[in-house]
């Protein structure tokens, strides 16, 4: 798909089609109303036919306008003209690109960032636009013999006139850079799980850091993790053939001297539980056990392409989690990276296993702060559904910076309470700690277990085991929190 910015006036566009936006109560949007000047009113006729009531989503296609340059015009629903809310455009956008997904329209005019929205620019509706075509058209085809006929739509031209051209360019690249990083995600975390190793992911990671002259990789084998005392990583990885990686991306932006921004993302390629095996029923959704790590990789991909003047690492342990007569075992007792002692009561908790040896790692970059990106528990599913990822975090800064990125990005999140009074659920009579606290709060646990290994730098968890894929008939990768990440580096970037 090309994305470009428009500027020609709409008798001179080329094109099979321009989407245009009406209110209700018979209110069309500037570039509606051209059209309707330009085609004998032929909108205000359908609408007073009744054909189209200006509803939130509703499409129309006309495929035929009298006297035009443009062949075929479809009409956008918004709602009511001054309250249309970021979401309600958002799906109007997500309507469009349904309704000619339908067609076999090659190349079309989108006029739908002239809409006002209360808190967004031009430059943010246009990256809207891009972000959401770019999400809806996705289509994973890698493993299948017989290719779903690809969509026809392959130009998407955005319109601006000269007055908001440079923002919408830059609002453009941005979204453009958003969309390839959303889809790197998905694609990777959608890839089966004997396909997509611990070894291809780091592959994939260093063919993608190769790609720009900022950013460079270096992968862990398990004898280095080995050196640096990675117990706690490598008993996760103990049960598998797939030997575990540590993959570490580094992007320079910035001044040498600035400290970097770390991602930290969880790469479990497939996770049965280990020993404490998972039931068989829907397992075959742990193959997007490593959905963190894909994001990380997404982001580091979108912030090079961005061009952003910032250092940021992005670190992505990879490993199995699998039964097997060497696997790690309930009651085993590991030492991990920071010294601390763990007791392993269930190997299905490998998730902050494997993780905080990688934050203990992250401190040898002296970070300016640190988020760790994690499909790391069930519970969070129960306590959040599939809408917001979970966020914790004992610094308020920092949470509230990442909440505020999560709206304009409109890729939510919930913060929970991370206080003391949870830790003592991970209280072990054998070891430091123990990897489970018990069946109340586990998102919550969990990320106290988290915290017992971030004490040196500024830190917030996100757990995106509710919103990183879909289940069911619509089952498939979200990319999700890739624009949330990319917003936050953007403010951070601007500011
Ligand atoms: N990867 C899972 C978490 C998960 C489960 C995400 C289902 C999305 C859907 C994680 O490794 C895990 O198994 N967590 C356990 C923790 C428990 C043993 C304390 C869980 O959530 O059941
Ligand atoms: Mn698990
Ligand atoms: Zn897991």
């Amino acid at each position: 798909m090309d994305y470009s910015i428009e500027s020609l006036p709409l008798d001179q566009l080329e094109t099979d089609c321009i989407i245009v936006g009406i209110y209700k109560h018979q209110q069309l949007t500037p570039s509606a109303k051209k059209v309707d000047q330009a085609s004998h009113q032929l909108i205000r006729n359908l609408i007073e036919r009744g054909d189209i009531k200006g509803k939130i989503c509703e499409t129309l296609l006309i495929n035929v306008v009298p006297d035009s340059t443009i062949p075929r015009v479809l009409l956008v629903g918004l709602g009511d003209k001054g309250q249309v809310s970021i979401k309600s455009y958002r799906n109007a956008i997500v309507a469009a690109v349904k309704a000619l997904q339908k067609t076999h329209i090659k190349s079309a005019v989108c006029t739908l960032a002239e809409i006002e929205l209360k808190a967004h620019d031009y430059q943010w509706r246009c990256r809207q636009i891009v972000e959401l075509f770019n999400q809806n058209l996705y289509q994973f085809t890698q493993t299948k013999s017989q290719k779903p006929t690809p969509h026809a739509l392959s130009y998407l031209k955005i319109t601006a006139t000269d007055e908001h051209k440079s923002v919408a360019t830059i609002g453009l690249k941005q979204g453009l850079a958003i969309a390839q990083g959303v889809s790197l995600a998905r694609y990777l975390a959608d890839l089966a799980a004997n396909i997509c190793t611990p070894s291809f992911l780091a592959e994939q990671a260093t063919d993608m850091s190769k790609r720009f002259s900022k950013m460079s990789v270096d992968i862990l084998e398990e004898s280095d993790l080995e050196r640096l005392k990675m117990h706690s990583f490598l008993a996760v990885s103990r049960g598998s053939v797939q030997p575990a990686k540590l993959i570490c991306l580094n992007y320079q932006g910035g001044n040498a001297q600035e400290k970097p921004i770390v991602f930290v993302g969880k790469g479990l390629t497939f996770d049965a539980g280990g020993i404490s095996i998972k039931p068989s029923a829907g397992m075959d959704e742990m193959k997007y056990d490593m959905c963190g790590g894909a994001s990380v990789i997404g982001v580091l991909q979108a912030a090079a392409q961005m061009e952003l003047p910032l250092n940021i690492i992005g670190l992505v342990p990879s490993s199995e989690n699998m039964p097997d007569a060497d696997a790690n075992k309930p009651g085993d007792v590991l030492t991990s990276m920071a010294g601390k002692t763990i007791e392993v009561l269930n190997t299905d908790a490998e998730g902050r296993l494997i993780l905080c040896d990688t934050l203990t790692y992250a401190e040898r970059f002296d970070p300016e702060l640190v988020i760790d990106l994690a499909t790391l528990t069930g519970a969070c599913l129960v306590a959040l559904g599939r809408v917001p990822s979970g966020l914790l975090g004992t610094d308020d800064e920092l949470c509230d910076e990442i909440i505020a990125a999560s709206k304009t990005a409109c890729d939510s999140v919930w913060r929970l309470p991370l206080w003391e009074e949870y830790q003592a659920q991970l209280k072990s009579n054998f070891a430091d700690i123990a990897n489970i606290g018990g069946r109340d709060a586990g998102t919550i646990t969990a990320a106290c277990f988290l915290s017992r290994f971030t004490e040196s730098y500024r830190w917030a968890h996100l757990d995106i085991a509710g919103t990183a894929w879909r289940s069911g008939a619509e089952k498939g990768a979200t990319g999700r929190p890739v624009p949330l990440l990319c917003q936050f580096l953007l403010n951070r970037a601007n500011a």
